[in-house]
């Protein structure tokens, strides 16, 4: 069935958060988002990229969008801009946890992780953990963004940094992996403590953004972005079509939680926002719940649901 942003429902009074959202998909999303009549956050770390999206979306926004400057790469920046949200909103309806970077030189974040898992993976899981409480206010929609390439990654739960020489796709897959593996265990934590939230997930396929240009083909230099240039043109689909998968999860009502969204077309490549299947690791219980033990263990950040010990695992 044909589905495209004329079918996003009215998003009137609520208030969403989208993570990346200077450029790419994440750019897309709070477009759309904004367009619907929903308050926006920008969720980016650079003021000033952040400024300039949100002047460029303010042109057909109901409100124009705010910028919450945060460094997923940093545990103290998560924990302040969660603080200043809670600050200027008292309840967020849906979070786009988007933001990524893609097969980068081997780097750690301020905390000492790996990172692309310390900023794909574990910056979101803190950024969730820290907003909980406004996204229990009403109820909300969690949406994480994965990747096709979460299929080939390998992850151990108890160490999911990985303890071999460094590769930077397989450490990009290893925290693709990671974002679906937390997208379904939130939905199943959520649901054990009765809580109001709905967490799912997306992935764009293959989606002209910065992450290659950016990431890897520049630095394979002229040559890398020539390659990069020709593989959008012949099988990529554009910004705004790979965003589709996360807007369907973000916004069509009565999703269900833990539903996987990406493209139709072959190997999700590109095509129709869609319900697809998450891999058979991406589904191992214990291999989330092993994530999930460590996550809180690194980023210090333990849910808490409301529940009597208010510690809530
Ligand atoms: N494009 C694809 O084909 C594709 C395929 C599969 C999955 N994805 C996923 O889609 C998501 C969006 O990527 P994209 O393709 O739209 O790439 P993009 O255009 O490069 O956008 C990435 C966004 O993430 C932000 N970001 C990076 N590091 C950050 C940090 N430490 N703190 C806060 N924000 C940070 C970037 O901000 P700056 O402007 O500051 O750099 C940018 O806004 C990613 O999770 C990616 O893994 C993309």
């Amino acid at each position: 069935m044909h589905w495209s942003v004329v079918d996003v429902p009215d998003q009137t009074g609520r208030i969403a958060v989208v993570t990346g959202a200077t450029s790419g998909l994440g750019l897309e999303t709070a477009g759309v988002l904004a367009r619907r009549g929903a308050q926006v956050f920008l969720a980016c770390r650079d003021p000033g990229r952040a400024a300039a999206a949100a002047e460029r979306l303010a042109a057909g926004a109901a409100f124009p969008p705010a910028v919450l400057t945060v460094d997923l790469a940093d545990l103290g920046s998560v924990a302040a801009a969660a603080e200043r949200l809670a600050e200027e909103v008292d309840h967020v309806d849906v979070l786009v946890n988007n933001a990524g970077i893609m097969a980068v030189p081997y780097a750690r974040t301020v905390d000492g992780f790996e990172s692309q898992l310390g900023t794909n993976h574990l910056g979101h899981f803190a950024l969730t953990g820290h907003l909980l409480p406004l996204l229990l206010a009403r109820g909300a929609r969690v949406v994480t963004t994965s990747s096709q390439l979460h299929r080939l990654g390998v992850l151990d739960g108890d160490d999911p940094e990985g303890s071999g020489p460094y590769r930077p796709f397989s450490a990009y897959a290893r925290s693709k992996l990671a974002n679906l593996l937390f997208a379904l265990e939130l939905d199943r934590r959520a649901t054990a403590h009765g809580a109001p939230i709905v967490s799912v997930a997306a992935h764009p396929g293959y989606a002209a953004t910065n992450l290659a240009r950016s990431g890897p083909a520049r630095r394979a230099g002229r040559l890398g972005l020539a390659v990069t240039g020709l593989g959008e043109r012949l099988l990529a689909q554009s910004a705004a079509g790979g965003a589709l998968p996360q807007v369907r999860a973000a916004t069509e009502p009565g999703v269900v939680g833990g539903t996987y969204f990406g493209p139709s077309g072959l190997f999700e490549l590109r095509g129709q926002p869609v319900r697809v299947v998450p891999s058979r690791r991406a589904r191992d219980l214990e291999r989330a719940a092993a994530l999930w033990a460590w996550s809180e263990r690194a980023s210090g950040v333990v849910y808490a649901w409301g529940t009597e010990d208010g510690t809530g695992t």
